[in-house]
């Protein structure tokens, strides 16, 4: 694996945008990109991500990062590490940095950090993949779908580039463990032990209905498990899950 490069940028569109751009222009890949503010920036299902200058907005570009049959679990892969280089500059006392299935990560669960994974074939024959990563410091979202959060509501009180410096640690560590989706046991091990809601009741919200059930974990290729009862469990590929407890 090459080393990572990384390239700070000061207001751009969005720096998933940016990657695809250098990508299409022949970049190798292992390349971050990171800015102090996004005037466009993209969450998952078509949502704006606010980027006021505070929080963090990364994304990687990776080239040809694994064969496409060992890819789903590159998500994970990703969760993995973003919770480590979270939990290393929270205050000891402070509330568990836990995962929500596939990828957000949440404190006392809370959102304070999205994923977005973009892909593009490139003309060369090359595929880009681009992991963005927005976490919240010291801003929120004021109106959001589901509980938000941020770092300085938890007694973290960091700069954008101290966490960077955090984030592109722990994920050089875990896309070397991940190995081109050769390590997904591993991953997916190390997934559960920081994942939120393993045996409770659920809701997964799907684009034409919603399923209720209990979490029973996720399977090699990263599909959520949803336990129907009756001896029916419905592997999911997406959707928005709900806990009973909080939500
Ligand atoms: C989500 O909706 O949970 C995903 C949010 C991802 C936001 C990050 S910020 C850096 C990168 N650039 C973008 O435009 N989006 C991602």
């Amino acid at each position: 694996m090459e080393a990572f490069r990384h390239e700070a940028l000061q207001d751009v569109g969005s720096t998933n945008t940016e990657c695809l751009e250098r990508a299409r222009a022949g970049d190798p890949g292992n390349l971050w990109i990171t800015a102090t503010r996004q005037t466009s920036g993209r969450g998952r299902r078509g949502r704006v991500w606010t980027s006021e200058p505070g929080n963090l907005y990364a994304s990687l570009l990776l080239i040809n990062p694994a064969p496409m049959d060992r890819i789903a679990s590159l998500p994970l892969a990703v969760a993995v590490g973003l919770q480590a280089a979270v939990s290393a500059v929270m205050p000891r006392d402070a509330e568990p940095v836990e995962v929500k299935w596939p990828n957000d990560i949440l404190i006392g669960r809370k959102k304070t950090c999205g994923i977005l994974i973009e892909g593009e074939g490139l003309p060369d024959g090359r595929h880009a993949l681009v992991i963005g990563i927005g976490i919240n410091i010291r801003h929120k979202p004021e109106t959001a779908p589901y509980a938000v959060t941020r770092l300085e509501e938890h007694g973290c009180f960091i700069t954008a580039d101290e966490l960077f410096a955090h984030l592109f640690r722990e994920m050089a560590v875990v896309i070397k463990i991940w190995d081109e989706g050769r390590g997904i046991s591993d991953i997916t091990r190390r997934w559960l032990n920081v994942a939120c809601g393993v045996g409770e009741k659920i809701t997964v919200n799907l684009p034409d209905r919603s399923l209720t059930g209990r979490f029973d974990g996720i399977a090699a290729d990263g599909l959520l498990m949803l336990n129907l009862g009756g001896g029916q469990i419905v592997p999911i590929a997406a959707g928005d899950v709900f806990f009973e407890r909080t939500e």
